[in-house]
């Protein structure tokens, strides 16, 4: 039987090609690396080590699908607890490549290197469970540590880099960069400058940025129409120049454990704000605080690795609708580790400057600033009613 390997080249992936074969009894593991965006050197690491270990090894480019489902995220100002769902939105993209991967290639069951602390796990099996595949998690099924791995690694001599795999434990790709573990895990140790890569520290100086939405999706850069790909990818680069998006967070996993977690996400940081500064212009009142309500749920969900679940698509339908207005262009400011919205235009904004105005007298439609006169009288009514009675009440 075949098996197909969500393979990285990583410690955990690495020890599960021995096992699967040994252990489980597999006569054939096939490693599978999706494309989301991960730095070259990545896929160069995988390839030398499927070679070194003689696995069949497909890579998959899905880029173009994961940075639309970014985008998506930006529609619904996506984020949990403060991390912008990097990790949380490839996962399902990349459980459904090794899925179809499998399918294509004759495999019978599918296996990934997550442990049974994590939120991956969930994430792939969701998406796996669908199938009629077995799944099989060895680092969960049999309680490995990365220390036991890394015995195991140097008993049988398997390919990997100095044996420890790095210091810290990265996952990266176009929408998110994450570093967890090591000295991090104490959540009061203050992180050294060396595990940011995709952001410098602050060093003065400002860009202006001008970013153009149609629908709710950002479509042009500096009035330079981008794809999805180009434009996250541009965004990063310009924007971690001035150190934006850097988050340091305790984050509360699906399973209830917390953990401290450091992320680097320039491009969702601008375009989220960006986005956001839209909608401030474009939506009313009423429509923005519900939306905050539906954004939650719509990032919560994201988290759980669980877009596909039917509330989702009620979600959208509220999300599809609101962002019908949301088109214009947002000017942001980088600056200091900031990317601050310092102007907003859009043809659809609820907003009236001779009605705000302070030069103008009257509001307009017929309204006239007097009219308040009314509801300055009422305003705060009960209030002072409340007051009245609670004094009279504690007289003797
Ligand atoms: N905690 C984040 C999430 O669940 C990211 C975890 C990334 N993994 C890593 N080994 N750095 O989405
Ligand atoms: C893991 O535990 O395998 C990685 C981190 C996570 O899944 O949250």
């Amino acid at each position: 039987d075949r098996i197909a390997l969500a393979f990285s080249g990583g410690l955990d992936t690495t020890v599960c090609v021995p096992i699967l074969e040994e252990e489980y009894g597999y006569d054939e593991v096939v490693g599978v690396t999706v494309d989301v965006g991960q730095p070259e050197a990545e896929f160069d690491e995988a390839e030398a080590t499927a070679a070194a270990l003689d696995l069949e090894h497909h890579v998959i480019d899905a880029r173009e699908a994961f940075a639309e489902t970014c985008l998506d995220a930006v529609r619904a100002n996506a984020t949990y607890q403060g991390y912008p769902l990097g990790t949380a939105l490839a996962r399902p993209v990349i459980a459904q490549a090794i899925l179809d991967t499998a399918i294509e290639n004759d495999c019978s069951a599918l296996a990934h290197g997550c442990t049974g602390k994590g939120n991956d796990q969930l994430r792939f099996e969701t998406v796996w469970r669908a199938s009629d595949l077995d799944v099989i998690a060895p680092v969960r099924e049999l309680g490995l540590t990365r220390e036991a791995e890394q015995e195991y690694a140097a008993e049988r001599d398997l390919p990997v880099e100095g044996g420890d795999g790095g210091a810290w434990s990265i996952d990266t790709n176009l929408w998110s960069r994450s570093v967890e573990g090591s000295d991090l895990e104490e959540p009061s140790y203050v992180p050294p400058e060396e595990i940011y890569d995709w952001t410098q520290p602050p060093e003065g100086g400002h860009e202006l940025l001008e970013i153009e939405f149609d629908e709710g999706r950002p479509v042009a850069l500096d009035g330079e129409e981008t794809d999805a790909i180009e434009l996250i990818e541009q965004l990063n680069a310009v924007a971690g120049a001035h150190g934006v998006g850097r988050t340091d967070l305790m984050e509360d996993r699906m399973l209830g454990l917390k953990v401290r977690e450091n992320y680097e996400h320039p491009a969702a940081t601008v375009l989220l704000n960006a986005h956001e500064a839209l909608e401030d212009l474009v939506l009313t009142k009423e429509e923005r605080s519900f939306k905050k309500q539906v954004d939650h749920e719509w990032a919560e969900k994201a988290y759980e690795g669980l877009l596909a679940a039917p509330l989702v698509d009620a979600l959208d339908g509220f999300i599809d609708s609101t962002q019908e207005r949301v088109t214009g262009t947002v000017t942001i400011k980088l600056e200091g580790g900031q990317a601050r919205p310092v102007g907003r235009e859009s043809p659809y904004g609820v907003y009236s400057a001779s009605a705000a105005s302070f030069n103008t007298a009257d509001v307009g439609g017929g309204i006239e600033q007097n009219d308040a006169t009314g509801v300055a009288k009422y305003h705060g009514f009960q209030s002072r009613l409340a007051g009245e009675v609670i004094e009279n009440a504690s007289k003797p």
